[in-house]
C-alpha cells in the first residue's frame, strides 16, 4: 500500500514539474512593424533570462498573447507608446540609474532599420 502510494505521489511530481517546464515561453524573438519609426526588434527570450523570469516585468501591463499590445492601442486600451514608455525605456533608465546593465535608451539602439 504505502509502496502504491509513493508511486502515486512521485507521478504526480514528475507530471506537475513538466507542466510548469511547459510554459509557453512565446516567440523568441518579437517584432514591431515599422510606423512613423523604423521596426523594433525584441530578444523575447533574453530578456526573460536576463530578468531571472520575471513575467509580470511586462505581462502584469498586456497579456501573454501574440499581437495584443496593437490590439490594445486600437481598443485605446493601452496608449500610443505606453510599452515603451512605461516597459523598456523605463526599466533601461532606472537599470543604468541603479548601476546595473541595461539596454539602450536611445531611439535608433531600439528602432533599427530593416535590410
Ligand atoms: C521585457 C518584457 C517581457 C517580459 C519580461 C516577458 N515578455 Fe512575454 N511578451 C512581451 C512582448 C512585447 C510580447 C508581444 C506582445 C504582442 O505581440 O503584442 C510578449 C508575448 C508573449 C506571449 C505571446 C506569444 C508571443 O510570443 O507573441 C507569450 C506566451 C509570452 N509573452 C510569455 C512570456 C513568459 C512566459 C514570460 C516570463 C518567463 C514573458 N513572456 C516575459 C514582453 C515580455
Ligand atoms: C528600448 C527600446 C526603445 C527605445 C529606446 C525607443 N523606442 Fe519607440 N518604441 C519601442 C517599442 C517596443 C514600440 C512599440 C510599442 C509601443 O507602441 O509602445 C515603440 C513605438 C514607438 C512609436 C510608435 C510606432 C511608430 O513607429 O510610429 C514611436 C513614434 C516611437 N516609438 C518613437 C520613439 C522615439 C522618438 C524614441 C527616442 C526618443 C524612441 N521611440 C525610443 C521601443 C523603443
Ligand atoms: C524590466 C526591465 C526591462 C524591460 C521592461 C525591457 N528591457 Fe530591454 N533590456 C533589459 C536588460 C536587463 C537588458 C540586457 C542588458 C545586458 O545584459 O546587456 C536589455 C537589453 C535590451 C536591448 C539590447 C540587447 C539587444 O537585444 O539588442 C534592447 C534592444 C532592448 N533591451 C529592447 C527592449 C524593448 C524593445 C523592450 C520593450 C518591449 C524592453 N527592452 C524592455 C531590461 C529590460
Amino acid at each position: 500500500m504505502k509502496k502504491i502510494v509513493f508511486i502515486v505521489l512521485t507521478l504526480l511530481v514528475v507530471s506537475l514539474s513538466v507542466l510548469v517546464n511547459a510554459q509557453d515561453k512565446g516567440a523568441e524573438v518579437v517584432v514591431f512593424e515599422k510606423g512613423r519609426m523604423q521596426p523594433v526588434t525584441f530578444a523575447h527570450h533574453m530578456h526573460q533570462q536576463k530578468l531571472s523570469n520575471d513575467c509580470s516585468s511586462c505581462h502584469d501591463l498586456f497579456p501573454m498573447e501574440s499581437g495584443i499590445i496593437k490590439e490594445m492601442i486600437t481598443q485605446e486600451k493601452l496608449k500610443k507608446q505606453q510599452v515603451m514608455n512605461s516597459k523598456c525605456v523605463k526599466c533601461h533608465k532606472d537599470r543604468k540609474k541603479q548601476g546595473l546593465a541595461a539596454g539602450p535608451t536611445k531611439c535608433t539602439a531600439c528602432h533599427v532599420r530593416s535590410k
